[in-house]
């Protein structure tokens, strides 16, 4: 106690090399302990969980999945630009290959030039880099969903074209019964007014009804 006036815990140089360790040590240790607290999550080996329910299921999954799709049902169409956004923002969004860039007046001012109908026959058809339908097929997305995505891609570069007619439920689920028509009016975009063609017919009889006479209404 003599030798240590001033009240320091540390008296023998044994205690000064412990001190030193200590104040190297404690907090390494606390750092390593920190550590392994922040990235606590279970670990397993790998391969030990070959037997969990979802790991068996997608084991013994079928190699082939249906689909079974009611051919009756409605046909619910995309709009322009979700067809867009799904196919075609992949090369025009930017204009890969020479597309005509979207939003972009001064690319599409020459195409929109030829009239709506050339377009929506190119976009089915292909031309250059642009593959038919842009890659898709048939069945996935119809003349006339890529009929509204040429709109609205042509409608963003300063066309105002109106969408296509939009094809009757029947003629809808005929063409995807059978890939053979919608190719039959993939080649002829006038297919899609001849479908439109009943409804006006209707039309002018409705609008020529009130020329007859009309009936005696009972009071
Ligand atoms: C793989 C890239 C690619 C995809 C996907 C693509 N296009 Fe194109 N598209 C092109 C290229 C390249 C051109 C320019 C072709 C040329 O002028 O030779 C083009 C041109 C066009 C034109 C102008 C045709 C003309 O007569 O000048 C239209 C319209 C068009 N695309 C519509 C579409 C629609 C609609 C889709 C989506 C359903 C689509 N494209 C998807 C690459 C693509």
């Amino acid at each position: 106690m003599s030798e240590a006036p001033n009240g320091t815990p540390i008296k023998t140089p044994g205690q000064l090399i412990a001190a030193v360790i200590a104040a190297f040590a404690v907090p390494v240790t606390i750092i390593i302990l920190l550590a392994y607290y922040v990235d606590n999550t279970t670990r397993t080996g790998a391969g030990t969980d070959e037997l969990a329910p979802d790991a068996v299921a997608q084991r013994i999954a079928p190699i082939a999945q249906v689909t079974i799709r009611d051919a009756n049902a409605p046909h619910v169409y995309k709009t322009g630009e979700q067809v867009f956004q799904a196919v075609c923002s992949a090369c025009h969004a930017t204009g890969v290959a020479g597309a005509p860039k979207f939003g972009n007046p001064g690319d599409w001012a020459p195409r929109i030039a030829q009239g709506y109908d050339t377009l929506w026959h190119t976009a089915l058809s292909g031309k250059g880099a642009m593959p038919p339908r842009g890659g898709t097929s048939p069945d996935d997305y119809s003349d006339y969903e890529i009929g509204l995505a040429v709109a609205y891609m042509a409608n963003h570069g300063g066309a105002n074209f109106p969408d296509p007619p939009k094809p009757e439920a029947n003629a809808a689920n005929a063409a995807e019964a059978a890939p053979g028509a919608a190719t039959a009016a993939a080649s002829a975009p006038g297919a899609a007014a001849a479908v439109a063609a009943p409804a006006s017919i209707a039309q002018t009889a409705s609008a020529s009804a009130p020329a007859a006479p009309a009936p005696p209404t009972p009071k």
